[in-house]
């Protein structure tokens, strides 16, 4: 199994000096919960030291944390912090169906009134009257990509600003095989790069020798952002807005890839 990200959960009563992570078993997937799910008690992993590229930040404001499925797991953490700080936060859970819902229990056992759990299949989360009675907090989403762009886009049209809605991706990047390769231009050089269909941007630019700034990896953090000059990027991140993808004009290179044949990229 090669690297994977989890997310670190404390909840209130954990004192102990263990590590908590959650891993949702996807029999038919691709990424690491079978090999993770077959680890046994005395098994040994190889650890990196953790890393926060989805911390709250200094805000008066009162605090939403949103989750959708299994990505609730860092905003548990973010609710500890926010209780033992005395803090006014808000917790809204939506997932498919109740039963299969992780932590739900724990969740309004530890932070009672602040959770609000939508179920798709009995009670549906209504995100547009949601985002209404959330003008004037700071938004934390984490979740899948449809669920972060519905509800990005609900905090925008309610009229939150960009700047109070802060959102981490809790998928696996899409399966090897699916893709097709492409080229990316350098403008600064007009060094031309291929793109393999099992490598990203960064990739294949770190491969031919080039320093790439990036962080996530995932396409929620933004470091990677690039501007494109010619040619149609395949957006796949969560950061930029939709006229920012309709726009076309910039992109995010850990993540996203290309619906032309080549890309030119202002580097
Ligand atoms: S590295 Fe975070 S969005 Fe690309």
């Amino acid at each position: 199994m090669g690297a994977r990200s989890y997310s670190l959960i404390r909840w209130p009563e954990h004192a102990d000096d263990r590590l908590h992570i959650a891993v949702q078993a996807e029999p038919e997937g691709t990424g690491g919960s079978k090999a993770m799910h077959a680890l046994e008690a005395g098994g040994e992993i190889a650890l990196s030291d953790p890393k926060n590229s989805f911390a709250l930040q200094d805000t008066p404001k009162p605090i939403a944390l949103i989750a959708g499925g299994i990505g609730v797991t860092p905003l548990i953490s973010m609710a500890t912090e926010l209780q033992e700080q005395g803090r006014d936060f808000a917790f809204h859970y939506t997932g498919r169906s109740a039963a299969i819902m992780a932590y739900r229990a724990e969740l309004q056992g530890a932070f009672g009134d602040n959770v609000t759990c939508y179920y798709d299949d009995a009670k549906p989360a209504d995100l547009a009257a949601l985002a209404e009675t959330l003008k004037g907090h700071a938004l934390y989403i984490c979740g899948p990509r449809g669920m972060i762009d519905a509800m990005r886009s609900a905090a925008e049209i309610a009229g939150v600003p960009a700047d109070d809605v802060h959102v981490e991706l809790f998928t696996t990047p899409d399966a090897v095989g699916s893709e097709t390769a492409f080229e990316v231009e350098l403008a600064s050089s007009n060094e031309v790069v291929t793109v393999a269909a099992d490598q990203t941007i960064i990739e294949a630019l770190e491969a031919a020798g080039h320093d790439v700034l990036y962080d996530c990896q995932r396409g929620d953090c933004g470091i990677c952002q690039v501007d494109v000059l010619a040619g149609e990027p395949d957006h796949r991140d969560v950061v930029l807005s939709e006229a920012e993808k309709a726009s076309g004009k910039v992109m995010q290179i850990c993540v996203s890839r290309a619906k032309s044949a080549r890309l030119v990229l202002d580097m």
